[in-house]
């Protein structure tokens, strides 16, 4: 399948695949094709222990360790629809994003009302809580999940083995130069553990 395919469908790209845009056209692309442009400021990423984290962070949390899968902004009212990870350093060693593909038929037969019914409360540090359902079917784009430990006020243990059992995760490991591209409505994703690659550097970009 062509990089646009494996958007659509698969709801993550690389920059390697057939037909993928060069960086500097990924803007226009997006923009033709899905309607999206950047938004917010692009974001220079580096891995963090928990120690040098900004207070109640992901890394502040989780520091090296592998992150939970999560939406990007799950706590804002529209969180971006997509976001692209450009690695300008690699590290020294393999440090994977993982993403959660799911099966929109196990989606759709899922009967757990933790996930489709109850009302949750995102909340990012003092901003004002956003209330949603996990997966939310929307009319022009289908199934659409918000998930993120982090940012739920409330207990919510088992909801992300919940969440992987509807799919299957593959690990995408970026070296120098490449890029990826996620749809933060219809996946969800995170970053492994990270060892001796604390020299990784990413860049990121949201697209809404
Ligand atoms: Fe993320």
């Amino acid at each position: 399948m062509t990089f646009w395919e494996n958007l659509r469908i698969r709801g993550y790209a690389c920059s390697h695949e057939a037909e993928a845009p060069s960086p500097d056209d990924l803007a226009r692309e997006l923009e033709w094709r899905c309607g999206l442009v950047a938004t917010g400021r692009v974001a220079s990423l580096a891995p963090k222990s928990s120690e040098d984290a900004s207070p109640r962070t992901m890394s502040a949390i989780y520091g090296l360790s592998q992150q939970p899968f999560h939406t990007d902004c799950a706590s804002w009212p529209r969180p971006p629809r997509m976001l692209s990870l450009h690695c300008i350093e690699g590290g020294f060693e393999e440090v994977s994003t993982d993403i959660l593909v799911f099966d929109w038929g196990a989606v759709e037969r899922a009967t757990a009302v933790n996930l489709k019914e109850v009302v949750w409360p995102f909340q990012c540090q003092s901003k004002r809580a956003v209330y949603g359902t996990i997966l939310q079917r929307l009319p022009e784009i289908g199934w659409r999940v918000r998930f993120d430990p982090t940012l739920l006020r409330v207990a919510c243990n088992g909801l992300e083995k919940e969440l992987c059992s509807l799919g299957r995760t593959d690990s995408i490991v970026l070296q120098s130069g490449h890029w990826l591209i996620i749809d933060n409505y219809r996946t969800l994703h995170r970053r492994s553990r990270v060892g001796e690659s604390k020299s990784r550097r990413v860049r990121r970009c949201y697209w809404g």
